[in-house]
């Protein structure tokens, strides 16, 4: 039997990049590989979502005697679980918990890494059978080792990330992660139940065609920015409009598009909501770094995402991000 050695599995790849560093001790291709079998645990419990009347919802009792949980509470579990029981991690934040969770004990206190997560984005859109997904961001900490991490290890901007991803749960279900040496994005196949290496080295196209927002928001923005929402649909465009609108509603999906065709995603402030819905920390500032990686660029319309300093774990900010030529557009709109 030949294997077909084309095929490169997001194990193989981590350890790979691993050789190129002589000193690197492994821990984050270890962090990596558990974040790969968690997806791959929500992916199985995604694809039956919509059995969920025939197998038993949220408070019913499965036919191992389980409780069935509802899908973001289960992935939430998966990712805390293998996390808490890897060598990397020294403690999570997560979107569906208040508080961030110290793992204190002698393994954890011991490793390098924190993580912050949002375990299941998109997800009123689980019902409808539309793409949701996974995003993390992996922090080093800089409280003392040996000792449980500190709240000062989360509340560090996302420029000091030093790797971050998502997962896409969609057509396929796809892991994709960046470093500061690339971003590279790997596709479940389900005969071997790996992710294999399918989009390596990914850039961001510096201009697009696609636009995302809200659109049923718009006269809650502000002026500048709906002169740039009228502005992209506008055919005298001098770089190619108007722009096409897509507009998921499950932001892995919309922007996992948009960094892969080129384009431009906004979830801006509100007359409501001047902060806008995303939070920062598990959404916002994993993408900025992917984004800037690959060559596009990530504001909240005054400044870089990734310098913005968190003061609390769950707070939201507007955001704007996608191809680099396409925001440079935008901030012209922003100037006073
Ligand atoms: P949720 O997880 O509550 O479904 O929120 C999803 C997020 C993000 O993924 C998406 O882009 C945005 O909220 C959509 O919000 P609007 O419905 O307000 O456009």
């Amino acid at each position: 039997m030949t294997i077909n050695r084309r095929i490169l599995t997001l194990d193989e790849f981590t350890i790979q990049q691993l050789r190129q560093f002589p000193s690197a001790t492994g821990e984050l291709s270890s962090l990596l590989r558990d974040i790969g079998l968690a997806a791959k645990r929500i992916n199985v419990e995604v694809n039956k979502a919509g059995l969920v009347d025939i197998l038993g919802d949220t408070g019913s009792i499965n036919v191992q005697g389980e409780d069935v949980k509802k899908l973001d509470i289960y992935a939430n579990n998966q990712f805390m679980g293998v996390l808490k029981h890897g060598i990397s991690c020294a403690g999570v934040g997560s979107e569906e918990l208040d508080d961030l969770v110290v793992f204190d004990d002698e393994v954890s206190n011991n490793s390098k890494y924190v993580v912050l997560f949002d375990p299941l984005d998109g997800s009123s859109n689980i019902d409808v059978n539309i793409s949701i997904g996974t995003i993390f961001g992996v922090y080093r900490r800089v409280s003392e080792l040996g000792k449980p991490c500190t709240e000062e290890d989360f509340l560090q901007p996302g420029v000091r990330q030093v790797a971050a991803g998502y997962v896409v749960y969609g057509s396929s279900t796809m892991l994709v992660y960046a470093t500061r040496r690339g971003v590279n994005g790997f596709t479940l196949d389900p005969a071997i139940g790996e992710f294999c290496l399918s989009h390596p080295d990914i850039k961001c196209p510096p201009s697009g065609k696609l636009y995302s927002v809200n659109h049923g928001n718009f006269f809650q923005y502000e002026e500048g920015l709906r002169n740039y929402i009228n502005a992209c649909q506008r055919k005298d465009k001098t770089n190619g409009g108007p722009y096409s609108q897509r507009y998921v509603g499950s932001m892995v999906a919309d922007v996992h598009r948009n960094l892969i065709k080129g384009g431009i995603f906004l979830y801006p402030g509100t007359i409501d909501k001047p902060g806008g819905k995303l939070r920062l920390m598990y959404e916002c500032n994993p993408f900025a770094f992917m984004l800037e990686v690959a060559g596009g660029k990530a504001t909240d319309g005054k400044q870089r995402i990734l310098d913005i300093q968190p003061t609390e774990l769950h707070q939201r900010t507007p955001l704007f991000i996608g191809s680099k030529n396409m925001m440079e557009e935008l901030e012209t709109y922003f100037k006073p």
